[in-house]
């Protein structure tokens, strides 16, 4: 216990400065069930330390253990140590006997998942001509903010209809008042003039720094106040104004740098009672060859957002539809875009015309004005006074949405985010009705996937917000999942069986009747989710369409011509706003065809649908959790709702996750860097867990940390001591011979472990089959080393390879699908 406790205390050190240093240590979430052993007694056995709660999210602990840095031989002969101790406390946890905590350990562990970084991308500004000069109309509204009239999308002279329309809502007295907008991104300058004010520091958090404010500090970080500007920008005398100019805008930094899924779960939820809005403008690259989506626990996130949030009438998550249109990119091979908790939307230029860069897709849900045509947006910028006039991109589009859901939350705060979703379908315009993707849907309506259900009004949107009768309660409605021939996938991916996709395609149907209806209580349709299991040789060649009963065709997945991935659809799920209020009573007929290639062929091996809706009785509603499934084939069972509260259901799943990263610093800072075991060490740790989840696992941590503060200063100084008369901790102990160490070894490793080597595999079989799969054996590392500049120059490529001039299509011949190294991890 001595040795366990000294060790720790070694650790709390850098805790204590609450940067996470992927080096010296592995992360790992563990999701906790008291009723079966202590969070001390679960910390013990696995040789972990707890560093904080994970997020907003009950009973989830971000942990972490010193990496064994040892150089090994191949990937296969290192283990995970942690999840080997959990694997091995499982296997004999039926023989415990009742007192024996330390064995009972394993099943108090419901969920893990080893935290490695990944870079979110940001939707980059699309380049543009600057934008012309249009004629001031700021005098008639009393508005002194220099750039108002370059500001055309609150006021285009040109085209008076392409506008947010959002002059009159101002006039009604709605300005966004009491309405918290949290911008995920890159940061936000709160010594803006134009921000300043507005700015809600206490629900901010920078998550690449772990620093209490979102400083934007690399050259490049004028994302996030940009898309910021656009919502709240005051009305004064620095550049423009923001669509609800008198709301508030926080921000969460997560853009800047590779983040683990803790840190990105957390960011989602920050601030998430007083937060109402979160507008996300970034995502998966947009290259047309990724198919990603976020990990379990992100997942998680949102719908602990959405059941949670808000004081339960659910987080408004807002994301950019993406920016890859131009190579062929469609946001439903984005995850976080397809999902329906998302308010999906793309860009429509100054001329009502859809922008060459905004991505198209059945999860579209409506579009919103930006950059094209010659014109860009005009906002804040970062710096005192200054100001941009060349942003654009989906990135410009999402923010101008989110400034007409903070008027119509300021108008209407009850409404729930599916009202939000609802007040979209039924309040957007069509826009470039010459586009021959639109389409005459359910309830009269248009549905164009460039568009969704057109650009988003603010007038209409808020008026027929005041008018809003509230939706009743969410209903979910899963079918069976059809087996095509035999069709299967194993967890390791590997697909066995199904029916050869010949040149005319497949075609499988599902009914759905009316007594399935009832007893699902299922009233009225939203969206649907539709998971595929397709194995090709060539991804961008499949064709995935989905037609309703009543004649209208989803189209899921168009080929995309850089996609060579030969991975093909492990279990992804596609999503689809288009069948919004129609009849379902019927066959729903998938097809899946491909382009009948000589070179490139592959099979349909199954498929199934849930349907999202709202309930016949709202008494019998049911809150949904996320259940983790293996998207296997055939699922092990259908998924089961929860009831809100006790979340006992979810299985139990050790999953590593792919691999460790080497942070891009290179910084090898030993544990006894930077101690700082004062007071506000406590704040730290605390930071960013919210006080309305508190319960017992909590304090049990709180009561770890505060115990191993006491002696800190003292061990910090001794270490100091000894490093500095050059002393060399090399208590290393190679494992060759023994992927196993125990827990003492376990314990006694921090001292001299500074992890240079960093590329502790977690030796997950199924990851050295899935690079098979892939070809990438070597792959993985590459993709995170240098992962700092990587990222920049992913910047620049998003703006300089697409260009409207150039043919579209230019793709680099010898590229990495970054998506097939995720996918194991994927739901
Ligand atoms: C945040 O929301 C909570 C719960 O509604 C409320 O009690 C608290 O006062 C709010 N905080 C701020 C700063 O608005
Ligand atoms: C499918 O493609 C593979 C590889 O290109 C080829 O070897 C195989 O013969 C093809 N199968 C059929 C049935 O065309």
């Amino acid at each position: 216990m001595r040795l366990f406790a000294l060790s720790s205390i070694l650790i709390l050190g850098s805790v204590a400065a609450s940067k996470r240093n992927y080096e010296t240590h592995n992360f790992y979430v563990i999701e906790h069930d008291a009723r079966h052993a202590s969070l001390a007694s679960v910390s013990a056995a696995l040789g972990v330390e707890v560093v904080e709660r994970a997020g907003e999210l009950p009973n989830h602990y971000l942990v972490r253990a010193p990496s064994f840095s040892g150089e090994l031989g191949s990937r296969s002969e290192q283990r995970d140590r942690v999840l080997d101790a959990l694997a091995r406390l499982r296997a004999r946890s039926h023989l415990a006997a009742r007192g024996d905590e330390e064995a009972r350990a394993g099943d108090a562990v419901k969920y893990i998942s080893r935290q490695t970084l990944r870079q979110r991308v940001k939707r980059a500004p699309i380049p543009q001509e600057p934008a012309e000069d249009a004629r001031a109309v700021a005098q008639r509204l009393g508005i002194t903010d220099p750039l108002f009239d370059k500001q055309w999308h609150l006021v285009n002279e040109e085209a008076p209809e392409h506008s947010m329309n959002v002059i009159p809502i101002w006039e009604m007295g709605y300005t966004g008042e009491g309405v918290i907008t949290s911008f995920v991104d890159d940061g936000l300058d709160y010594t803006s003039e134009d921000l300043k004010d507005n700015f809600a520091a206490e629900f901010s958090y920078d998550f690449n720094d772990h620093e209490s404010l979102p400083t934007p500090k690399l050259p490049e970080d004028t994302h996030g106040t940009r898309c910021a500007g656009q919502v709240a920008a005051g009305k004064n005398n620095a550049c423009g104004l923001g669509i609800a100019y008198d709301s508030k805008v926080a921000a969460v930094r997560i853009l800047s740098g590779p983040i683990s899924d803790v840190d990105e779960a957390a960011s989602l939820n920050y601030g998430f009672q007083n937060v109402s809005i979160y507008s996300c403008s970034w995502g998966p690259p947009d290259n047309g060859r990724v198919m990603e989506g976020p990990d379990f626990l992100i997942d998680k996130a949102v719908l602990n957002g959405i059941n949670y949030g808000r004081g339960g009438k659910g987080s408004v998550f807002v994301f950019a539809s993406g920016n890859g249109a131009a190579s062929g990119d469609q946001c439903n091979f984005d995850g976080y875009t397809n999902s329906i908790y998302s308010v999906t939307v793309s860009a429509v230029d100054h001329k009502g015309l859809r922008p060459y860069y905004s991505e198209a897709c059945t999860a579209n849900m409506v579009a919103a004005y930006s950059s094209g045509s010659g014109k860009a947006i005009t906002t804040t910028d970062k710096g005192s006074n200054k100001c941009a006039s060349s942003h654009g991109g989906t990135s410009a589009a999402a923010p101008n949405a989110a400034g007409v859901f903070a008027l119509a939350l300021e108008a209407r705060p009850d409404l729930t985010w599916r009202d939000i979703q609802h007040l979209c379908v039924e309040n957007a315009r069509v826009v470039s009705p010459d586009d021959d993707g639109w389409e005459t849907v359910a309830g009269g309506r248009m549905y164009n996937s460039k568009f969704g259900y057109g650009a988003l009004d603010g007038l209409r949107y808020v008026q027929a917000a005041l008018d809003w009768k509230l939706v009743k309660p969410q209903a979910r409605m899963q079918t069976r999942t059809v087996q095509i021939e035999d069709g299967m996938m194993n967890p390791m991916g590997s697909y066995s069986g199904g029916q050869f996709i010949e040149a005319d395609g497949v075609t499988s149907s599902i009914g759905v009747k009316w007594d399935m209806l009832q007893d699902a209580n299922f009233e009225l349709l939203e969206h649907i989710v539709i998971r595929v299991w397709i194995d090709h040789t060539r991804r961008g060649d499949v064709q995935v369409e989905l037609t309703s009963p009543g004649g209208i065709t989803s189209v899921l997945a168009e080929p995309r011509r850089a996609d060579n991935a030969n991975t093909g659809f492990p279990g992804w799920d596609f999503m689809t706003v288009k069948h919004w209020g129609e009849e379902m009573i019927g066959d729903w007929t998938l097809k899946v065809s491909d382009q009948a290639s000589a070179a490139n062929n592959g099979s349909f091996l199954g498929w199934n649908m849930v349907f999202w809706g709202s309930v016949i009785d709202a008494s019998k509603a049911v809150l949904y959790d996320v259940s983790h499934e293996d998207p296997v084939l055939p699922p092990h069972e259908e998924p089961q709702p929860l009831p809100p509260t006790t979340a006992t259901n979810t299985k139990t799943y050790a999953k590593p996750t792919i691999f460790l990263t080497s942070e891009e610093s290179g910084s090898s800072s030993t544990v006894a860097a930077t101690p700082e075991p004062t007071d506000h060490d406590e704040e730290d740790i605390a930071e960013p867990a919210a006080d309305d989840h508190e319960d017992s696992d909590h304090e049990v941590a709180d009561a770890l940390h505060s115990e191993q503060r006491k002696v800190v200063a003292g061990i910090v100084f001794i270490v100091a001591l000894i490093s500095s008369v050059g002393g060399v901790f090399i208590w290393r102990r190679r494992s060759n011979k023994s992927p196993y160490i125990t827990l003492q070894e376990g314990r006694a490793m921090p001292m001299s472990d500074t992890g240079r080597s960093a590329l502790a595999a977690d030796g997950n079989d199924s990851d050295e089959e899935a690079d098979e799969r892939t070809g990438l054996r070597s792959g993985p590392y590459q993709h995170h080393q240098g992962f700092h500049s990587g990222f920049l120059d992913d910047d620049e490529e998003e703006a300089h390879e697409y260009p409207p001039s150039r043919s579209p299509g230019r793709v680099s011949p010898a590229y990495r699908d970054e998506a097939e190294t995720q996918r194991p991890s994927e739901t």
